[in-house]
């Protein structure tokens, strides 16, 4: 079977898909596939660089383009198979205000939040609803990339500002204080529990990637909050209509499980979330590579 790793892409996240998609090339199996590597440089390379003779994509691209349902598009086209969601779950998912809306229909706790447009659609008032502090982010980003924890009114404008520069569209949203963790979901299994502790003010993308970043390990949390974890992920799988894997980035507050997103192409070195929650189950990086292309298959 001839397996392409497809890494790069055009979004802010190209550097960490460019780590993601090493890692999972030079750990696929070699027994079992043939193994080969396509760098994504710009959005007609999909045409000319994937090509009809390969039997699946490991599609191992961040943000937008690679996670957001268009390159997923492009290999349904070509009915080439592919690892992980199809289109309309990788752009639900991809538009934190559309996910965000889809949570709260299904009753999940997630931050209040509104979106802007153009800084002439701001509304201070609103925004002072929610409460200070907020998180300001591109709706569609990835990695933390332009978020700023912003503290008052006067940083609002220039934050928005700075979001736009990556997205038509900016999310501002409540500070839920606690502890954040994530969940990954691999076949609709729900695996261990990954608790994040930054040593930065919040998980950034320093925090995220930095060799003295954040400590992310498996954690062992009350029965009572380990079930509604368990069963808020579970949910997200089923509401979105995953496939093969989905990681759940959630925060717990007072025993309250906040649900922030879901990221249906998730960091891939070893290091990362997913791959350490694999392990904690028992499942090695290899192996996990194989559950997600024998699950995507299915
Ligand atoms: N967006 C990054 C790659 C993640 O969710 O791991
Ligand atoms: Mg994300």
């Amino acid at each position: 079977m001839k397996v392409a790793v497809i890494m790069g892409g055009i979004s802010s996240e190209r550097d960490v898909s460019l780590n993601s998609g090493r890692e999972v090339y030079n750990n696929l199996n070699r027994n079992k596939y043939e193994v080969i590597k396509i760098v994504i440089d710009n959005k007609k390379d999909v045409f000319t660089k994937i090509t009809d003779d390969i039997d699946f994509a490991f599609i191992v691209l961040h943000g937008k383009f690679g996670e957001d349902g268009c390159i997923q598009s492009v290999l349904e086209a070509m009915d080439i198979p592919y690892s992980g969601c199809g289109p309309l779950t990788s752009g639900l998912c991809m538009d934190k205000n559309i996910a965000k809306t889809l949570l709260k229909q299904a009753n999940l706790p997630t931050a209040d939040w509104l979106v802007v447009k153009s800084v002439d659609e701001i509304d201070y008032n609103k925004i002072e609803e929610i409460g200070y502090p907020v998180f300001i982010k591109p709706n569609s980003g990835g990695s933390s990339v332009a978020t700023f924890f912003v503290h008052s009114k006067e940083e609002v404008c220039e934050a928005v500002k700075k979001g736009l520069e990556f997205d038509n569209c900016v999310m501002i949203e409540k500070y839920i204080p606690g502890g954040e963790y994530t969940s990954f979901v691999l076949n609709g299994e729900v695996f261990p529990t990954i608790s994040i502790k930054s040593p930065t003010e919040f998980f950034d993308y320093e925090a995220k990637y930095s060799s003295n970043g954040a400590h992310e390990e498996v954690v062992y949390l009350e029965e009572e909050l380990q079930n509604k974890i368990n069963e808020i992920s579970k949910t997200c799988w089923d509401i979105f209509n995953c496939k093969a894997y989905v990681r759940v980035d959630i925060i717990i507050s007072n025993n309250v499980p906040y649900v922030l997103e879901l990221n249906t192409l998730p960091g891939m070195t070893q290091t990362s979330l997913i791959p350490r929650s694999a392990k904690a189950n028992g499942v090695d990086f290899s192996e996990l590579l194989d559950k997600i292309i024998e699950y995507s298959l299915n």
